[in-house]
């Protein structure tokens, strides 16, 4: 973890698919008064861009995704940003299985990775901002006062996602299919998905998330 208190004041939130990223990193801001990104929905934008030009995934090239990206914008509110598709919200869109099955194929493209860690150090410029993704901690903010790593069991993981969307917990067979695409989509996303040397490392397998938040909440305020 930086120390430098001249650097503005980013907090990164890394880690795997459904390690509670997303959700600890918008309980952080709230906390600290501050913003929450969500970097994966960047990517989830520009891939939702690119499938409204209807042609198939195999004909993407990465200039016409990048062609496509021009149209995704993020409109800041009190507490975080919401994702704009040609001037529109895109939320419900991105959170789609089109997206979802081929947003890994957009963020393995450089000059992709390059446009989104573009537009997320434009926005912490303008704003403070507790981020979460994936390379936050290393690409983009190397220098960011605090770095957090999270990762939990991939059963924990997989339970957590189908508590979350089903309302209930998962039956034995669900929680094996789920743990296993979570296994094939970190498989996709290893090579952008790593720790920083700097980061701290925050198992949450057996920890409340308001524990989770405590604990990053506290390490923030120590900083400022
Ligand atoms: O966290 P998520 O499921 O919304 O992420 C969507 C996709 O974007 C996933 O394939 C990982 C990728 N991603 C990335 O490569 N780098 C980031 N900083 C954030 C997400």
């Amino acid at each position: 973890m930086s120390a430098d208190s001249r650097s503005p004041l980013v907090v990164t939130i890394d880690g795997p698919a459904a390690s509670g990223k997303s959700s600890t990193a918008q309980m952080v801001a709230a906390r600290l008064r501050m913003r929450h990104l969500d970097s994966g929905m960047i990517y989830r934008s520009v891939t939702a861009a690119r499938l409204r030009g209807g042609d198939a995934p195999e004909h993407w090239t990465e200039q016409s995704v990048l062609d496509a990206a021009t149209r995704v914008s993020l409109a800041p509110g009190a507490t975080s940003f919401a994702p704009r598709l040609d001037g529109e919200d895109c939320e419900a869109e991105i959170r789609g299985e089109a997206v979802t099955g081929l947003v890994s194929l957009v963020a393995k493209m450089p000059h992709v990775r390059a446009w989104v860690n573009a537009l997320v150090r434009a926005t912490a410029a303008a704003y403070e901002i507790v981020v979460d993704g994936r390379d936050m901690g290393t690409a983009v903010f190397p220098d960011a006062r605090l770095k957090v790593w999270l990762v939990a069991a991939p059963d924990e993981r997989a339970r957590r996602r189908i508590l979350q969307r089903m309302g209930r917990e998962p039956t034995v067979r669900e929680l094996a299919a789920e743990a296993a695409e979570l296994e094939a989509r970190d498989r996709k996303d290893r090579e952008q998905t790593q720790p920083a040397a700097d980061a701290v490392w925050i198992d949450t397998t057996g920890i409340t998330q308001v524990e989770q938040v405590e604990r990053i909440v506290g390490m923030a305020e120590g900083m400022r």
